[in-house]
């Protein structure tokens, strides 16, 4: 397959293995089976789903189809817990899973309690085959500890009683540094994962890209430049829009980002508390940051842009996930951490780009149609999860992750 998991020490994958089970019961140890259970809207999945459903995961391409005796925990569970696996049959309408009071958070704990004792059993016995889903099935857990902070950010911003899901330190800078812009190289560049450590079938294979020539700013744009965009007018002038971005903000009323509110203040997964304007800004969609950049006279990077601006940089620095606790981001700048940075790169296939074999091959091929690559990584982002070559993606409308961006302009 595809994704060539590591050939790390069994040792080593299973402790990572099991240090990712057990953040994802502490990122939900502050919630209710009742906070665990709602569905903010359609695209976010409540916390309790993501908690089984990258237990199904594990369960079903690991277990069921590489460990010999295991027996299922529950086995009409995989209807309601299969995301979008069409090779694993039908399954419960995504819009719906809020619906769900049953299971009950103490049952999908023992749910994966009962799978975890029967990973720790099979490991030593696994094939590579398998042990590389193994390191798939720990990556797709990391994606989802993510989608659990923002969904639940999402879920909390419904409450008017503006519930804070846990303490945020106070901002740690006031003043953002100085806009300074990088040369970027011009020519011919590789880029996408080489062979060797793991990598999404999507990163892959590492080719070749031509860039013309360009700057990118040094750091993202920050809550305070983008009051000013407010401030002048930005959205409510069609000329810095594409067509589509203009219909959304007029059927959806967009005057800010997702979270500001109109007393300088802004809902965290702390609560609410004032803006920090020296941060970057977040929760800003593709439209958003697209007439942004038209405005500041400049224009969003291309992800071969980025992603050369971005290959000397250190994945494992920057405000990312630790631990669990309530995350947001900060003023300390650098390339990854705080906030994932929309390029104008459709989510497209790389030339020769083959999916990994088996129902896995439908984790991001099938995806590659509306969407707009976003990289770096954000302060929910579990650190050492993303890289480089990363694409995460998301339709042009989205921005309930922590998404922002930085500028570029051709020199
Ligand atoms: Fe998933």
């Amino acid at each position: 397959m595809a994704t060539h998991a590591r050939s790390a020490p069994l040792g080593d994958l299973a402790s990572r293995l099991f240090a990712t089970r057990t953040l994802t019961l502490d990122l939900a140890a502050p919630l209710s089976d009742a906070d665990a259970t709602i569905q903010p809207f359609p695209d976010a999945s409540p916390a309790k789903w993501h908690l089984a459903h990258t237990t199904w995961f594990f369960e079903t391409f690991v277990l069921r189809d590489h460990a010999a005796g295991y027996r299922q925990f529950a086995e009409r569970w995989a209807y309601l817990f299969n995301s979008y696996y069409e090779a694993e049959g039908p399954r419960h309408a995504r819009p719906r899973r809020g619906m769900l009071s049953r299971p009950s958070l103490d049952e999908v704990r023992a749910y994966r309690a009962h799978v975890d004792e029967a990973l720790e059993r099979a490991l030593p016995n696994l094939s590579p085959a398998a042990l590389e889903l193994v390191e798939l099935g720990i990556n797709h857990e990391q994606q989802h500890q993510e989608l659990l902070l923002t969904d639940i950010l999402a879920t909390f911003a419904e409450n008017p009683l503006h519930p804070a899901y846990g303490e945020l330190r106070p901002p740690a800078c006031f003043s953002a540094e100085p806009l300074a812009w990088h040369r970027g190289r011009d020519g011919i560049v590789e880029i996408g994962a080489s062979a060797g450590a793991f990598a999404f079938d999507s990163e892959r294979p590492r080719h070749r890209a031509f860039l013309s020539s360009h700057e990118l700013a040094g750091r993202r744009v920050t809550n305070r430049e983008w009051r000013e965009f407010v401030e002048d007018g930005g959205y409510r002038t069609p000329a810095l829009w594409l067509s589509d971005g203009w219909a959304w903000v007029q059927q959806e009323g967009i005057a800010a980002p997702r979270y500001w509110d109109e007393d300088a203040t802004e809902f965290t997964l702390g609560g609410r508390r004032q803006i920090d304007w020296a941060a970057p800004v977040a929760h800003v969609s593709y439209y958003e940051a697209d007439a942004f950049a038209r405005w500041a006279g400049a224009r969003l990077p291309t992800e071969a842009e980025w992603e050369d601006f971005a290959a000397s940089a250190d994945p494992m620095l920057g405000n990312q996930l630790d631990e669990a606790g309530a995350v947001v981001p900060g003023a300390a700048g650098g390339v990854f951490g705080d906030v994932w940075e929309w390029t104008q790169s459709a989510f497209a296939s790389y030339p020769g780009f083959a999916p990994a074999e088996g129902a896995v091959g439908e984790y991001n091929g099938k995806f590659m149609c509306g969407q707009f690559v976003l990289k770096g990584a954000s302060c929910a982002t579990p650190r050492g999860h993303s890289r480089a070559s990363y694409r995460n993606f998301f339709p042009p409308s989205a921005r309930w992750q922590f998404t922002g961006l930085r500028l570029a302009r051709d020199a």
